[in-house]
């Protein structure tokens, strides 16, 4: 599916180009952002469907969790647990290049698209200022991955960002080439254990240093986010799906798209987008998972969706949900 075409706005930061682009997230739009490490692609990390056109304008094979930006620490704790290690690494580098995956806070509210159904979520606090004046200005955290087309390095630059997303963004800010160039590095931290997910521009021995001990590698094993594609804490609903279902039977829910489903059964159904919507689809995507699986059904029966554009990530995430537990 080609994301819908956008007439895209790019204007040197300023305060007024950040105060419409900020106008524009808040109604749901995208905006391409500088940040010191490289470009964002950032929406409203609060709303499923605003988070969903970001996987359509990268043409993103897979939903992969993405990180929220927040302005300080204080915003990050609505959303995520600090423990002490944590505390420490915040206070010793944000705001800046350093990226935390941590539990999600009970009053968390970053979209469960945005986290791709994991209960752990990334927050980063960016150093430069027009994502902290965009930040600031939404009223909301900002879900940015970097603003490059998926398959293709990193923006870092305005102009990158026009040759990649020109149409399919609705601002680009130009605040000149970034500052490091290189992803922020990445941390996860779960039950006070520390690992490293992603190398970038802080060091490992200033983590380790900040930490006072050394700190576990996990790059390149199967949680690492530099194989999003086989994350192995990605959601699994409790149910077993049953994929490119034609019905549901009788002891079924049903996880319907554009209405394909053939009614049967009386179970629980809901449809991930009766227009056949993929971007809507995505956005409800494990929000309907949940509620299907909350209802308590031994088996959900899931539409075939469409294997193209944004369908392709619903699928792959579906089959992940769908593969037998290694446990
Ligand atoms: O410097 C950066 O980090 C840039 C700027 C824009 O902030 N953003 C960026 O985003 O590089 P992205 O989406 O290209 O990379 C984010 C990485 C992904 O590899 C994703 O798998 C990982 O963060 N990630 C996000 N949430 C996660 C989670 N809950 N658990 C594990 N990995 C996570
Ligand atoms: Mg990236």
């Amino acid at each position: 599916m080609a994301p819908r075409s956008k007439t895209t706005r790019l204007a040197a930061a300023s305060p007024g180009s950040i105060a419409a682009a900020a106008a524009c997230l808040r109604a749901g739009g995208l905006v391409a952002v500088p940040t010191e490490t490289v470009y964002g692609l950032a929406a409203d990390a609060t709303s499923d469907a605003a988070v969903a056109t970001i996987y359509a304008a990268k043409d993103r094979p897979a939903i992969n969790p993405l990180i929220a930006h927040v302005l300080d620490l204080e915003a990050a704790r609505e959303h995520a647990v600090f423990g002490p290690e944590a505390e420490r690494l915040a206070n010793a580098f944000w705001p800046g290049p350093l990226t935390l995956v941590l539990p999600v806070a009970p009053t968390c509210r970053i979209s469960l698209l945005a986290r791709a159904g994991l209960e752990t979520v990334a927050l980063r606090s960016p150093a430069h200022e027009t994502a902290r004046a965009l930040i600031e200005a939404a009223g909301a955290p900002l879900a940015a991955p970097s603003a490059n087309r998926s398959g293709r390095v990193s923006a870092t630059t305005a102009a990158h960002v026009v040759a990649d997303l020109d149409g399919r963004v609705d601002w680009i800010l130009d605040g000149g080439p970034c500052r490091y160039g290189l992803e922020s590095t990445i941390v996860e931290i779960i039950a006070g254990l520390p690992r490293l997910l992603r190398p970038g521009a802080i060091t490992r021995e200033a983590i380790e240093s900040a930490l006072g001990s050394p700190i576990e590698s996990a790059v390149g094993s199967p949680a690492a986010p530099n194989a999003p594609g086989q994350l192995a804490s990605h959601y699994a609903p409790n149910a077993d799906l049953r994929l490119g279902a034609a019905d549901a039977r009788a002891d079924e829910a049903a996880l319907d798209f554009a209405g394909l489903l053939k009614e049967s059964a009386a179970g629980a159904r809901l449809d991930l987008s009766p227009a056949g919507d993929l971007i809507e689809a995505a956005s409800h995507l494990f929000s309907y998972l949940r509620a299907l699986d909350a209802g308590g059904a031994a088996r959900i029966a899931v539409a075939p969706i469409p294997d193209y554009g944004l369908g392709a990530a619903i699928n792959d995430r579906l089959r992940r949900a769908a593969a037998p537990r290694t446990g």
